[in-house]
């Protein structure tokens, strides 16, 4: 590592520093090259990132990317271990080396600039890092100019930023060079020369989210803009997210990384009193036409209806239920009308003080429910309250939704991702955490990890979930998620509908698949999406599972997958000994080799495996399933099929 040394009077323009991931195939270059900034990224003999600019844009004012010299850099590694309150792995490794590279500007007012590396050996991380100085006291970001040079013929698979339905869309392959309109992170790529990568960004806090597109010949972030074409308005000392890119050897390497959620901090509060929960909800009902949101002859939010789900989820053996459209503002066109919602108004017909005392005697939890339209003004304006008011009720889980194409704060509409909208989300999960209270975010912002920290908020929606079925979801839908929205944490997709063959709301999915989902997209919140009766009285072969399922997980093993046609994993229990493996395909049916031996060498499993029957059918044999059940063991090798749309999951219990 490169050491500056005083005695030169001179700037010192140029400089090299090369930070080795720990296992040394991974080699972030740094390049001060006559004053301007750069880097470039080598794994074993690949150029994987050709050199890249870096810098800031700033109003007013030059940019933070040129005339720079050299004061020092400093380095140093980690290699430690965490252990995470919920999620898709226990016990997690943090091991890294890091420089950080201090800068400062050759001409007066000679600002200072920071650049923190960190190399891993799944991938890489940087920030900017601005102190506090004399000269500058703030700053407004207009522009950053940070490249990802990837070569232009890599395939790559996004969404697009910047539509009315934020992050619900489908995943969509194009060749990196024609990424000419910015797209969503987590972006995934497989370079012309094969390796995996995900670029993503990391600790996503007061500053826009990071889009990506492609400007001249490389790949350039693109800030998401507030209404004034600005990027991000920051006080001094400030950093950046990171810029973070996992790097595989295939797709499903790249879901084995851990890398986003070590770039964010150990909590910095007693978290202790969070706790994964599974749910039911007065909400199906609503998305077949049984029920509405709004109050009148159907409303689904009733007392009687609150009282009937919660004698459903004892029976059951559910201990949550969400109860949506309970509160004023439904009425009419609710898109609209949100800019005046009333979150402490329970509407006419629904008693909460009763429903609650119900739940609370039957041993049932509620999940309150928050739609904010995006109307930010009107939400922020009760948010304090309206968080005391659902704690008066006994509730500690809220969903909170943000529909509407862009949020409405301080008069303005604005981008879910802007530094305004990034700012709000995080203002209502602090609150919240003050409150005690859990949070199931829909229409969020994505995840950068920041539930590390803040380990309340419990999981996001953040993609096209199963609230577009009935038409607008592909089977192949679920096969791209685990190698792109799911890298950057947990989902809630509304898994377990087990009606799929409702003429109002058809799924495209076998009826297994539905029980596959809950092991293949993590959440530490899961709803069990169906009406009661479809557990109680049609299927209560399959409600089993769903009952058991574990909502937190001690080790992931990720077995097989391509992205875009299918994926299996397998999942050891939280603090257990059970393994669960869950594989689901897409428009294809396809028979699949498994080989069990991350099991226990020494004992036998008593499998319970529930599949798609052989003639099974997302389009039109949808309910074709066989449930069996057997011993197996360690080093065995198992055959399933996964029907067209379809999936399978296994239960492994240790005798
Ligand atoms: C969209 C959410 O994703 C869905 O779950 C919710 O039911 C509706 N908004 C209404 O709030
Ligand atoms: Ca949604």
């Amino acid at each position: 590592m490169g050491l500056f040394s005083d005695f030169f009077k001179k700037p010192k323009t140029d400089a090299v520093f090369e930070v080795k991931s720990p296992n040394g195939r991974i080699i972030m270059t740094f390049m001060l090259d006559k004053g301007q900034i750069f880097y470039f990224v080598r794994k074993d003999d690949k150029v994987i990132i050709r050199k890249s600019r870096l810098g800031l844009m700033l109003k007013d004012t030059s940019p933070l990317a040129d005339g720079l010299s050299l004061v020092r850099a400093y380095s140093r590694a980690l290699d430690d271990t965490w252990r995470a309150q919920w999620g898709e792995q226990h016990v997690i490794r943090n091991n890294y080396n890091e420089t950080a590279i201090y800068l400062e500007e050759v001409e007066k007012p000679a600002r200072l600039i920071t650049i923190r590396i960190r190399t891993y050996d799944d991938g890489f991380a940087f920030r900017y890092e601005i102190p506090a100085q004399p000269e500058m006291e703030r700053m407004i970001i207009s522009d950053e100019l940070t490249e990802f040079a990837i070569d232009g013929n890599s395939r790559s698979w996004s969404i697009p930023a910047y539509q009315p339905d934020r992050y619900e869309y489908d995943y969509i392959e194009h060749p990196v060079s024609a990424l000419t309109e910015s797209v969503h992170t987590p972006l995934t790529i497989q370079t012309s020369t094969g390796t995996w990568l995900a670029i993503h960004e990391a600790a996503l806090y007061n500053y826009g989210g990071m889009t990506l597109k492609m400007n001249g010949p490389a790949l350039r972030t693109d800030i998401t803009p507030l209404s004034d074409g600005m990027r991000a308005y920051v006080e001094l000392p400030f950093s950046t997210p990171w810029r973070m890119v996992i790097v595989g050897e295939s797709e499903l390497d790249l879901t084995t990384s851990r890398m986003m959620l070590n770039l964010n901090d150990p909590p910095r509060e007693d978290f202790s009193w969070v706790e994964p929960k599974k749910f039911m909800g007065i909400w199906w009902a609503m998305y077949v036409g049984e029920w509405t949101w709004a109050p009148g002859e159907r409303h689904g939010a009733t007392t009687e209806h609150a009282m009937q789900y919660i004698d459903s989820c004892k029976n059951l053996g559910i201990s949550g239920l969400l109860i949506e459209g309970w509160n004023d503002g439904w009425e009419g066109d609710w898109l609209e009308n949100g800019v005046s919602n009333k979150f402490m108004e329970p509407t006419p017909d629904f008693d909460m003080q009763i429903v609650a005392d119900y739940g609370r005697a039957n041993g049932v939890e509620l999940i309150g429910h928050h739609e904010t339209v995006g109307f930010i003004d009107n939400y922020e304006a009760q948010l304090d309250d309206a968080y005391k008011y659902m704690k008066k009720y006994g509730i500690r889980y809220i969903k909170s939704g943000y529909a509407g194409s862009k949020m409405t704060i301080n008069g303005r509409r604005e981008y879910h991702h802007s530094q305004l909208g990034v700012l709000h989300y995080q203002r209502a999960l602090e609150l919240a955490a003050k409150y005690q209270i859990m949070l199931d975010v829909h229409e969020p912002i994505k995840s950068t990890g920041i539930e590390r920290t803040w380990p309340n908020l419990m999981t996001r929606e953040g993609a096209r979930g199963q609230e577009y079925e009935g038409g607008a979801l592909k089977p192949s839908h679920a096969c791209y998620l685990p190698y792109t929205r799911l890298l950057a944490g947990g989902m809630d997709y509304t898994s377990g509908i087990l009606d799929v063959t409702n003429f109002s709301k058809r799924m495209a999915t076998t009826i297994i698949r539905q029980l596959a989902y809950y092991v293949t997209i993590y959440s530490s919140m899961q709803m069990a999406a169906d009406r009661p009766q479809f557990y109680e009285v049609e299927y209560p072969d399959l409600w089993e599972f769903i009952r058991d399922v574990p909502l937190s997980w001690e080790r992931t093993v990720p077995l097989l997958g391509e992205i875009g046609k299918f994926y299996v994993v397998a999942r050891q229990e939280w603090d257990g000994e059970d393994w669960y493996i869950g594989g689901v395909t897409n428009e294809e049916g396809r028979k699949v080799e498994l080989y069990l031996d991350f099991l226990d060498p020494q004992t036998n499993y008593v499998a319970k495996i529930y599949r798609d029957s052989s003639d099974a059918h997302y389009r039109d044999h949808q309910t074709g399933y066989e449930i069996e059940e057997k011993v197996l063991r360690h080093g065995d090798r198992l055959e399933m099929y996964m029907a067209p749309g379809g999936g399978f999951v296994i239960k492994l219990h240790k005798q």
